[in-house]
């Protein structure tokens, strides 16, 4: 008999996740047994169900709002990258103790591959300073490409924090999208809008700042619905570059899968299911 894997995704509300559509397509590539589940736990519950999950033989778990960064704290041992953000999306079982990985920022920058869309000295805005974003900004800037990076977020101290903690052996440092305009006669609009907020899940999106962009501005959304997200319909208004995020959401899922199993699967394959 073969062995079956228990794997899920964590987060709150996970009602509407593809998750477990997308990684029991690359188990039936793999070959693999697996059951994923979605699990809608609340913050006081989070280290609970994580000590319980892989108690009880789990080999995979993915975690995703608002937990990217709470998560943390309850696991012991992680990859470099995450203990510098503090952010993780992907846990498993290494050396018998649980282990953090975060895949948001290499699934992120594959996707700009596939899209063609290159950052080479583009100046970029990061709107939100969560999980999502600390993964994809540092992604970023390892890359040395861009001319700039800019973030903007409700919550500023967090857009503070994060670049210190991204200046100290970056590339290239963000900047604080605060300070915009000491920057605007160099930078007229941003090349790429990319928005890592869950603002907009409930219904509209529309941001506090006023964002530079033109007609050639390529709006990335990091959230997916069926039909148009509520950041796609507002960034529609400016541009017909608007994505949505399905192709980073499969590219991170397919990086997390190999990490599980060693295994990479055909991401391309699974993304067109989903827009079936
Ligand atoms: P993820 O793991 O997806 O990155 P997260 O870490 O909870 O999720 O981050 C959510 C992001 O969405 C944060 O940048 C948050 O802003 P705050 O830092 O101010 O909380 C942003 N966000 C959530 N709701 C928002 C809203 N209504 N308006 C603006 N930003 C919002």
């Amino acid at each position: 008999m073969k062995l079956t894997h228990k794997l899920g995704v964590v987060g709150h509300p996970i009602k509407y996740s593809l998750s477990p559509k997308i990684h029991r397509a690359f188990a039936r590539q793999a070959g693999l047994e697996i059951i994923y589940d979605k699990y809608d736990i609340q913050d006081a519950d989070l280290g609970l169900f994580i000590k319980e999950f892989f108690a009880n033989g789990g080999t995979g778990l993915n975690i995703t709002v608002p937990h990217k960064l709470n998560c943390i704290e309850f696991v012991d041992s992680a990859a470099s990258e995450v203990k510098r953000l503090m952010s993780a999306n992907t846990l498993m079982i290494k050396d018998s103790s649980i282990y953090a990985e975060s895949t948001d920022g290499p699934g992120f920058l594959q996707d700009l591959h596939i899209k063609k869309i290159d950052i080479t000295n583009k100046n970029i805005l990061m709107l939100g300073a969560g999980g999502a974003a600390k993964s994809i900004v540092s992604s970023i800037c390892l890359s040395k490409k861009p001319n700039s990076i800019f973030i903007s977020n409700r919550t500023q101290s967090k857009v503070i924090e994060l670049i210190k903690v991204l200046s100290r052996n970056e590339h290239v440092t963000p900047i604080d999208f605060s300070e915009y305009k000491m920057y605007e006669d160099r930078v007229k609009a941003m090349d790429i809008v990319i928005n890592a907020t869950s603002k907009g899940l409930d219904g509209k999106f529309s941001w506090e700042e006023e964002i530079p962009v033109d007609q050639e501005t390529i709006f990335y959304d990091l959230s997916y619905s069926k039909g148009q997200t509520a950041f796609s319909e507002w960034a529609s208004q400016f541009s017909n570059n608007v994505f949505d995020g399905k192709g980073m959401l499969v590219r991170q899922a397919a990086l997390s899968f190999k990490h599980w199993f060693g295994f990479s699967p055909n991401a391309e394959e699974v993304e067109d299911l989903l827009i079936e």
